[in-house]
């Protein structure tokens, strides 16, 4: 059973996850790209539960690790330190943000498998990546709950994926098996299952400050793990990567 988590990024995604960890009992350690001593804040308030650290230090300490970095920086991210791990891959691939990734844009392979292949020793499971980080946080719910959400998982290793199931129900959602990271691109940027469903319709005819206001206060809608299924069974492959202008803050 998870006890603690390394997080290989500490953002937003990061942060949301870190939170509902902590409340949820487990120990967290923080890492990011410019040091240890520039998490003091969100260890601060994260309290005893947490403390920060180097990249591999964090991937070390945690009985399972989070990959939550922007594409651009997969392969910078350390293979060592998480080799035998479990590693969450929470990554989308922007092409705005990331620049473009051949091998991606190619669909030679999915985001997962790519950071898969660089990640040699790990066992990846891609999931926490479809919800936008507000409500990521704001969603959770205890186990039974009417108006619980569930997220999709994909993963090549079944052990992996069924301890990340029990360590999502421990988070606050239920979970579906979508298959392999090969199969992962069903819940990619664009397709039916990613952010939007979460979020509840968005009012129409407004300006992007109005729509960014929204999506800060939006309670967000439960999504069952019946309507997962229908939305990912909905996917179509096709254009790859997600584009700003289809974000709901985007207006
Ligand atoms: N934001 C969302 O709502 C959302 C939702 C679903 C999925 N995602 C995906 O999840 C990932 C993280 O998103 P985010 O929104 O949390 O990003 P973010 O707020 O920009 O945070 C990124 C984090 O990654 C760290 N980082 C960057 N390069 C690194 C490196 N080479 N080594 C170690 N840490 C590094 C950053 O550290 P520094 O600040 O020190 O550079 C920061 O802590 C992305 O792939 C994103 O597409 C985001």
């Amino acid at each position: 059973m998870t006890q603690s988590i390394g997080f290989i990024g500490s953002g937003m995604i990061g942060g949301s996850l870190a939170r509902l960890a902590v409340a949820a009992g487990l120990d967290v350690v923080l890492s990011n790209s410019r040091g240890p001593e520039t998490l003091a804040d969100l260890v601060a308030e994260l309290g005893d539960q947490a403390r920060a650290a180097t990249t591999e230090e964090a991937a070390k300490a945690g009985d399972v690790v989070v990959a939550t970095v922007p594409m651009s920086a997969y392969d910078k991210l350390p293979v060592d330190a998480p080799a035998g791990k479990i590693v969450i891959d929470t990554m989308n691939y922007y092409p705005e943000r990331d620049g473009r990734i051949a091998e991606l844009d190619s669909a030679e392979v999915t985001s997962s498998e790519l950071l898969q292949r660089h990640l040699t020793g790990s066992r990846l499971v891609k999931t926490l990546h479809n919800m936008d980080h507000r409500r990521l946080f704001t969603r959770a719910r205890p186990a039974g709950a009417p108006d619980r959400s569930a997220l999709p998982v994909a993963g090549d290793d079944p052990a992996a994926k069924a301890e990340i199931v029990r360590l999502l129900d421990v988070l606050g959602y239920d979970a579906v098996d979508i298959g392999t990271l090969a199969d992962s691109w069903r819940c990619e940027p664009g397709t039916p299952v990613y952010v939007w469903p979460y979020l509840g319709d968005r009012p129409e005819g407004i300006t992007k400050e109005e729509a960014q206001r929204w999506f800060q206060e939006a309670p967000g809608e439960p999504v069952s793990a019946d309507r997962v299924n229908e939305l990912v069974d909905q996917a179509v492959r096709g254009s790859v990567g997600g584009s700003f202008a289809a974000l709901p803050f985007w207006g």
